[in-house]
C-alpha cells in the first residue's frame, strides 16, 4: 500500500527540473551561493554591493558553462621535465549579450576567455505589454562555426530569450551549440525555452517559484538591469 505523496511548490519545481535535466544545469544550491543571492535580492543592497556580488554569481555560471564545452587531451611538459596530461578546448567560442542586462556578464566573460568575440543583440521588453521588441544585432561573421554563450541574466516569460535565440539560429548557429547563461529563471519561461529548443543548454543559479500576474518573477530580484547599472528601479522582473 503506497501513500500518495504531496509535493510542496519547491519540490514540484525540482521535479520539473529533473525532467528537463539535459537542458537545465542548475548551480548547486550551496550555502555560499544562497548567501550571494541573499545579498543581491535584498531590496536595500546598494549598487556597488549588487554589482560586486552579482559578478561572483556570474563567474560561477560562466565556469559551469565553460566546463560544458568540448575538450580533447593535451599533454604539456612542465618546467621540471615531467608530462602533465591535460586538456584543451576544441571549439571556437563567442558570447552574445542581450542588451542591456546581458552586458553585466561581459566583464567576467572577458576575464575568462581571452580571444572570444562578443556580439550584441538589443531587445527590450515593453513595460506595459511585457512583449519583447527587437532593435539591433551585431554578431561575429563566423558565428555559425562557434559555440555561443548567450548572456541574459533574467528569463521571465521567455519572450526576450526566444527572440534572442531566433536571431542566433537565423545567423546559422546550431541549436546544440547555444549555452544560455542566466541568473534567475521562471519555471514558465524555462518550460517555453526547453520545449521550443530542446537542444539548447541553460545554466542558471536559481529557478524561481513562479511568475505573478504582472509577469514578474517571485520572489525575484527587481529590475536587474536598473540595479546593476544604477538607473531608476522601474519595477520588478
Ligand atoms: C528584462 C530582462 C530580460 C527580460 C526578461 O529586460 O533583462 O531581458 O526583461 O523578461 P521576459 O523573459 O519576460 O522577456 P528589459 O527589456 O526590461 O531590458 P533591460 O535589460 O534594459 O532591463
Amino acid at each position: 500500500m503506497f501513500e500518495s505523496i504531496v509535493l510542496n511548490a519547491h519540490q514540484q519545481i525540482e521535479v520539473r527540473i529533473m525532467t528537463m535535466k539535459n537542458t537545465v544545469h542548475l548551480l548547486p544550491q550551496t550555502n555560499h551561493l544562497r548567501a550571494l543571492h541573499s545579498i543581491i535580492r535584498d531590496k536595500n543592497a546598494c549598487q556597488n554591493e549588487f554589482v560586486f556580488y552579482s559578478n561572483q554569481i556570474i563567474r560561477l555560471l560562466l565556469e559551469t558553462a565553460s566546463n560544458m564545452l568540448p575538450f580533447h587531451p593535451k599533454n604539456v611538459m612542465t618546467p621540471i621535465g615531467e608530462m602533465y596530461e591535460g586538456l584543451e578546448s576544441t571549439t571556437k567560442l563567442c558570447a552574445v549579450s542581450v542588451i542591456r542586462a546581458g552586458e553585466s556578464m561581459e566583464t567576467e566573460l572577458r576575464s575568462m576567455h581571452l580571444n572570444a568575440p562578443l556580439g550584441k543583440i538589443l531587445i527590450q521588453r515593453d513595460k506595459q505589454t511585457k512583449l519583447p521588441k527587437f532593435y539591433y544585432s551585431n554578431l561575429p561573421s563566423d558565428i555559425d562555426e562557434r559555440h555561443v554563450f548567450l548572456l541574459e541574466p533574467m528569463l521571465a516569460t521567455a519572450g526576450s530569450a526566444l527572440m534572442g535565440i531566433k536571431v542566433l539560429l537565423d545567423a546559422g548557429v546550431k541549436e546544440e551549440n547555444i549555452i544560455f547563461i542566466n541568473i534567475l529563471i521562471a519555471p514558465e519561461g524555462l518550460e517555453r525555452v526547453s520545449e521550443t529548443h530542446p537542444k539548447i543548454r541553460i545554466v542558471t543559479s536559481s529557478v524561481e517559484k513562479e511568475l505573478n500576474e504582472n509577469a514578474f518573477m517571485v520572489p525575484g530580484i527587481g529590475d536587474f538591469g536598473d540595479r546593476y547599472f544604477g538607473t531608476t528601479d522601474s519595477g520588478a522582473r
